[in-house]
């Protein structure tokens, strides 16, 4: 196949569904409860319980109620479109799959690469967020780690790495390659804990809440309220992990759509709540920016509830690290499926346990060692800009996919095309520009890299386009016969 042809080719969805119909299968485990609580897992974490404190303290202000509004509504409209794919194409590998049958081969190489930023850094950031709650759970006990492997080096200087980080991270990566169904359980009984810290806050904390604290609203003005927006993106960050699991799902059709809508909706209007308390009961100079939620109830002297959320924040992070890292090691078996990854290393699955073990303790390592060492909040703005532009390309392939396959069953139906995928691709680049220009180079560095390795790899051994060669070859030998 010639480049240019190869580079826009596309599968079709008959050929995603007879791939579905292969050996090489994850097992239909999971129903639409399960699905919504891995969303809802992956959802609540270290973006409402550590990056709230720094995006009141620096940029939004009490505006942070708008922030999570505005990123909020740039989700939902990215959410209704991931929900049409999800529900036409239930394969795994999510936006990468989608990409596949829309935009060609090189454009599902990119976003592939791209989720592997979101999901791989994301994990870092949040074990990283993890570890914040845990040093502030252990200091209620007097208990203390040397400083010097307690943080980053880059954040504090002195620091040699982020043990608890690290630490956490590699007992997680045991959990998933032993398997999702026990994963999925443990996960459902956290996300039920996390649920009821995140309420007990509101609750408890709304006794405190002095309207004063919300005077001035917008100390940044508007500007900063949009930069608050695009840093507490991450909170959201997670709703998308649901379509990675599609193919584990026994109705992916019904279900998919539900869990995406539901988990996303739950924790839209609960962030809400709580950044409007924590900008109520703390005087936004003053918001502690590594254990806000906790630390907001210190100086009312409620130790109980310190303990409460401090406990609820280290259990129910954990569940967003364990979906995130259950959903990494899926977009690289969807990719080495189709041949654009080394398939004996990343298609690999345990012959016991039915999971990608290889790639999951991949993941676990290099997850380990990023969150080892480098600062929360530069993580966290790079996993942001990639899934932002993962939104977009979503949102611009449900509106293409109109087009290119009007007849294509879709037992979920995005409402109002294309206004809903238009509105969630001006939010999301919008979103994109309210983060610094760093951002958009690091972003450019890791796209380039992914392109060197397709250019060497993934091109040659691509599955799609071999499909194309065999058929040619045969058909110029049948010419010469
Ligand atoms: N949304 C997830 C979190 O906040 C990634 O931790």
């Amino acid at each position: 196949m010639n480049l240019r042809r190869q580079m826009f080719a596309i599968k079709t969805v008959r050929m995603l569904e007879e791939e579905m119909a292969g050996e090489n299968r994850l097992r239909r485990v999971l129903g639409p409860v399960s699905l919504t609580a891995l969303g809802v897992g992956a959802i609540i974490g270290a973006g409402i319980f550590v990056l709230t404190g720094l995006a009141a303290h620096d940029y939004a202000g009490p505006g942070l109620v708008l922030s999570f509004v505005i990123a909020g509504l740039g989700c939902a409209f990215a959410a209704l479109c991931y929900a049409e794919f999800a529900s036409m194409i239930p394969v795994a590998g999510s936006a990468y799959t989608y990409a596949y049958a829309t935009l060609g081969e090189l454009m599902a190489w990119v976003i592939g690469w791209d989720l592997i930023l979101e999901y791989g850094m994301a994990s870092s950031t949040v074990a990283y967020g993890w570890s914040k709650y845990f040093l502030h759970f252990l200091e209620l006990f007097g208990l203390h780690i040397p400083p010097f492997l307690a943080s980053d080096p880059f954040s504090t200087p002195g620091a040699w790495f982020n043990l608890p980080a690290a630490a956490v991270v590699l007992l997680v990566t045991v959990v998933l390659v032993i398997g999702i169904r026990e994963s999925a359980r443990f996960n459902a009984a956290i996300v039920v804990l996390k649920l009821g810290v995140v309420l007990f806050v509101i609750v408890a904390g709304i006794p405190h809440v002095n309207p004063a604290n919300w005077h001035p609203f917008m100390p940044f003005g508007l500007t900063g309220v949009a930069s608050g927006a695009a840093y507490v993106f991450f909170a959201y960050i997670g709703f998308d992990s649901v379509s990675t699991h599609a193919e584990e799902a026994r109705n992916p059709q019904r279900d998919v759509p539900i869990a995406i809508i539901g988990s996303l909706s739950i924790c839209t209007v609960l962030y809400i709540a709580v950044s409007a308390v924590l900008t109520g009961m703390v005087p936004y100079t003053q918001i502690n920016i590594d254990a806000p939620l906790a630390a907001a109830f210190v100086p009312y002297g409620l130790s109980a509830a310190v303990f409460i959320i401090s406990l609820g924040a280290v259990a129910g992070i954990t569940s967003v690290l364990l979906v995130l890292m259950l959903s990494q090691p899926r977009v690289f078996f969807a990719m080495a499926r189709d041949g654009l990854l080394p398939y004996e290393f990343f298609g690999t699955i345990h012959p016991r346990f039915r999971t990608p073990h290889k790639a999951t303790i991949l993941t676990g390592s290099v997850v380990a060692v990023v969150a080892a060492l480098f600062p929360i909040h530069a993580l966290a703005e790079m996993v942001n800009i990639g899934t932002l532009f993962a939104f977009v390309v979503v949102c611009t392939a449900v509106w293409i996919m109109r087009y290119t396959n009007p007849g294509q069953r879709r037992p979920f139906r995005c409402p109002m095309v294309p206004l809903v995928p238009a509105l969630g691709i001006i939010f999301n680049v919008g979103l994109m520009f309210s983060l610094g220009w760093h951002n958009w180079a690091r972003l450019t560095i890791w796209l380039g890299v992914g392109l060197i390795i397709y250019f060497g790899y993934g091109r040659h051994h691509s599955r799609l386009a071999g499909a194309a060669r065999t058929a040619h070859s045969g058909l110029n030998s049948s010419f010469r016969n």
